[in-house]
């Protein structure tokens, strides 16, 4: 990935399991700590990971609950009992697991993993508490499954609201860098990265000025007229 070696920060990216899931490890250069964002499927690739960039994992972020994002949680606490575990109150409360003493945030929280400044985007529409990781030194973004290269998250699931999604997008757009780079929870797409001046240009949901049209777009056209891997979609002009 095209980072500046000034960064406090490495954003290392495994594809792990049946789903094409990104699961990202955020590596602070100084400290050598690392988060693992969504650890699922293959807890010991993702510790393998971790000794191979000789890191330890003190910090678990989650940008859903969904299973699919998930499942590896245990394992990493296993290896790591102390790992402190983020995710927004919002996405607990949907959630309903009972978890030991979890960091749970607001939208617009920070927390330091070192040297490293992270923030918490409350971006709900995929699920109530969805959440994207903001890395400002960089402008890196980890987007779960809100924001796909050339996609968005699906809002027909429980706990999904297109409405929010609608709204969650156009606050990234005009809330982000045009710079910022976006990291998926999914392998969906011709590449596995973009910025936002991309998504802007070739997302068809970045593409709608009215809500209802956006709804339509989402939950009845979509997925009839496209299918992976995703590519840009002009614009109209
Ligand atoms: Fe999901």
């Amino acid at each position: 990935m095209p980072q500046s070696s000034a960064l406090p920060y490495r954003i290392h990216r495994q594809e792990l399991g049946p789903m094409e899931n990104f699961v990202y490890l955020i590596e602070d250069v100084g400290s050598r700590r690392a988060a693992v964002v969504d650890p699922a499927w293959d807890p010991d690739a993702i510790l393998r990971q971790a000794r191979e960039q000789d890191v330890e994992i003190s910090d678990i972020l989650l940008t859903h609950s969904h299973h699919d994002h998930i499942n590896g949680i245990e394992a990493i606490l296993e290896y790591n009992p102390s790992a402190r575990l983020h995710l927004l109150k919002p996405e607990a409360e949907f959630w309903g697991r009972d978890l030991e003493q979890p960091q749970l945030h607001h939208g617009g929280d920070r927390f330091m993993l070192g040297d490293t400044e992270i923030r918490l985007l409350h971006t709900p529409g995929h699920t109530p508490g969805s959440t994207c990781f903001h890395m400002p030194a960089g402008d890196d973004l980890i987007t779960g499954d809100t924001l796909f290269v050339f996609g968005c998250g699906r809002c027909d699931l429980h706990g999904g609201d297109p409405e929010q999604m609608f709204h969650t997008l156009k606050g990234l757009r005009e809330g982000l860098p045009e710079h910022t780079c976006i990291h998926p929870g999914h392998n969906y797409a011709e590449k596995p990265e973009s910025t936002l001046a991309e998504e802007e240009e070739g997302n068809p949901f970045m593409h709608f000025d009215a809500v209802d049209d956006f709804v339509h777009y989402r939950m009845h056209e979509h997925d009839r007229v496209r299918s992976q891997p995703y590519h840009p979609v002009p614009r109209k002009r």
